[in-house]
């Protein structure tokens, strides 16, 4: 009898089972604006191209299994940009809400947008408001939009909601970023960003504690199907540890002689 052993990422042989699809996928979308430079197009048309590519994912992430899909579209720190680039964006979110809801509503998806509410026009918070209530049961997947969002300006305001005087839990944390609007559980099993940067710039710092990081130098605006292919199967090859020690691994009987225990944490 022959024990096989391999480890993640030893390739196709790997007698570990395959890891469940993330319960909850976020994601960076960067690149919109480089996507439109190097073609010698303005800022905007990328963002536009960039909603394309939010339609396609939202499509591949619930066909495949995700539970809760959050997006970075627009960040605290973005209000830096050029006020043209902000009212662009401002303006493609409002016509993404008011005409993906019914889409939404069509495979049962529930669109929820996180981050602040009061520096945004009233047109759009109404569609938000709009969008939300019109996509309240779907039960296939959680849309969350990160729009004026920011981590520290989440937890910030989660605090805030926090009883005095009696010391958190970590859970307690967690939930209280849901009831603020601004996250909340469950925690992020994979987050991804696109646009060749390896920074987190802000998002979902404490629902990201053990996240999975994949990064992709594809511009947001090319992502597809086959990208988010790639970084689940990637994530279904990782082992997550969480500060403990590698799980038993599996056993394969891969010749006749009965099983035989290997040490747990043989050199
Ligand atoms: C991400 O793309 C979208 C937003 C931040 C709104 P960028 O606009 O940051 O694109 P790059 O990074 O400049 O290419
Ligand atoms: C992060 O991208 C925010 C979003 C994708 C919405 P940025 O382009 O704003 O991040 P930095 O400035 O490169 O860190
Ligand atoms: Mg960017």
């Amino acid at each position: 009898m022959r024990i096989e052993r391999t480890r993640p990422g030893d390739g196709a042989k790997r007698p570990y089972p395959s890891v469940a699809p993330p319960r909850h996928l976020a994601v960076i979308m960067d690149g919109n604006g480089r996507w439109a430079t190097r073609r010698g197009l303005p800022r905007a048309v990328g963002h536009r191209e960039g909603a394309k590519a939010v339609r396609r994912i939202v499509e591949s992430a619930r066909r495949r299994g995700i539970g809760t899909l959050t997006l970075f579209a627009f960040s605290a720190d973005n209000w830096k940009r050029p006020e043209a680039e902000v009212a662009a964006l401002m303006n493609l979110f409002e016509r993404y809400l008011a005409g993906e809801a019914r889409r939404c509503v069509a495979n049962g998806i529930r669109l929820r947008v996180i981050g602040r509410r009061d520096r945004l026009g009233p047109a759009l918070v109404a569609a938000i408001t709009a969008a939300e209530a019109l996509t309240a049961d779907g039960e296939a997947m959680e849309l969350r939009i990160a729009v004026d969002y920011s981590g520290r300006d989440a937890i910030l305001t989660a605090v805030a909601l926090l009883p005095c005087g009696i010391p958190p839990t970590r859970q307690d944390l967690l939930a209280a970023l849901g009831r603020a609007g601004c996250g909340g559980p469950p925690e992020v099993d994979l987050l991804l960003r696109t646009g060749g940067e390896h920074r987190i710039s802000d998002f979902l710092l404490w629902e990201s504690a053990y996240a999975e990081v994949w990064f992709s130098d594809r511009l947001w605006p090319d992502v597809a199907d086959p990208d988010l292919a790639e970084a689940l199967d990637w994530f279904s090859r990782r082992e997550r540890r969480f500060g403990g020690l590698p799980p038993t691994p599996a056993v394969s009987l891969v010749a006749s002689g009965g099983p035989r225990e290997e040490p747990v944490h043989a050199a």
